[in-house]
């Protein structure tokens, strides 16, 4: 007699999941996590051996060939979603897990379009779908955004005293991966995925180390150091919208979804401190 645990496992070793970005911060955890429980991972971005590039629609019909489910991170143009959706469920694809960011429905409508376009499109169709919203990433200082400024002992940004409460891409890529392989109770599901405490910039960098500065930005010094920098405006813009819903207090407060999801307590910023930084 088989037992239900053996035949999740089993349907799960007999899935093939295609993972979005999976050389970036949480796809390759998640790539990690799926492999380690057991279930056949199809890796596709511009640099893998499976090739899949948002801007060249040629890609996408090769990397869902023949997959169940799959890892999305949303393409930068809106115009990619909802094509790269219905090309899914006509793929035969089942169920699709997006991550996204929290506070989107608070930004303006300018912003985040792709991201925007992504979960309209999941919403608008009858696969599986579940939307993670995240809070801004432990991982941010130290795997790119912020990490060569922090590793060089100064950081500047357009953020005050509101706390945020960080949160590890481990945990979204273990919610990810219990998702990907459910059996649909998570179906149409936006979970907020957020650390367990809100912690003030100047706390997080205290205790990444002591001599590490912050130096308070305007928004105006911000937008001209990323133009400096060449980012374009656009992009410019719209990190300065991240910036400014964090000052409102809209992202401050931590949600126990990745308790509840992962029967766990959410990693803290402390153990990510003596994981990644000691
Ligand atoms: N950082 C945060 O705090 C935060 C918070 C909430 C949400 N998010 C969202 O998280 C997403 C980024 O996820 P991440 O941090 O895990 O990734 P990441 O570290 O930014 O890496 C990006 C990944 O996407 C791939 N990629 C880039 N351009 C691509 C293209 N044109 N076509 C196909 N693949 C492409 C890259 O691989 P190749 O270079 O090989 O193509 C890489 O694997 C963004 O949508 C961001 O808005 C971030």
């Amino acid at each position: 007699m088989v037992d239900g645990c053996a035949v999740k496992l089993a349907e799960a070793m007999s899935q093939e999941i295609l993972v979005l970005g999976p050389t970036g911060k949480t796809g390759r955890r998640v790539v990690r996590a799926l492999s380690a429980a057991g279930v056949q991972i199809r890796p596709a971005s511009r640099s893998s051996a499976v090739r899949f590039d948002w801007s060249d629609e040629s890609t996408w019909q090769p990397a869902l060939h023949g997959v169940t489910a799959a890892y999305v991170i949303a393409p930068y143009d809106p115009a990619a979603a909802e094509p790269f959706v219905r090309l899914a469920k006509s793929s035969g694809v089942r169920r699709l897990v997006l991550l996204s960011g929290r506070g989107l429905d608070e930004a303006p409508a300018e912003f985040f379009q792709g991201m925007r376009a992504a979960e309209e499109a999941l919403r608008a169709s009858d696969l599986s779908w579940t939307i993670l919203r995240a809070n801004n990433f432990n991982q941010n200082f130290s795997e790119e955004i912020w990490e060569s400024e922090v590793r060089a002992g100064r950081l500047s940004l357009p953020v005050d005293g509101t706390p945020e409460p960080f949160v590890d891409v481990q945990d979204i890529a273990e919610v990810a991966t219990l998702v990907l392989t459910s059996n649909g109770e998570h179906d149409g599901q936006t979970y907020n995925l957020t650390g367990p405490e809100a912690l003030t910039f100047t706390d997080a960098l205290r205790k990444i180390s002591p001599a590490i500065e912050l130096v308070e930005l305007t928004p105006a010094e911000y937008h001209d150091a990323l133009l400096s920098q060449g980012v374009p405006e656009a992009e410019a813009a719209e990190l300065n919208a991240v910036y400014e819903a964090m000052r409102k207090g809209l992202l401050a407060t931590p949600t126990d979804d990745i308790t509840r999801l992962l029967g766990r307590p959410a990693t803290s910023f402390d153990t990510y401190v003596a994981t990644t930084w000691r």
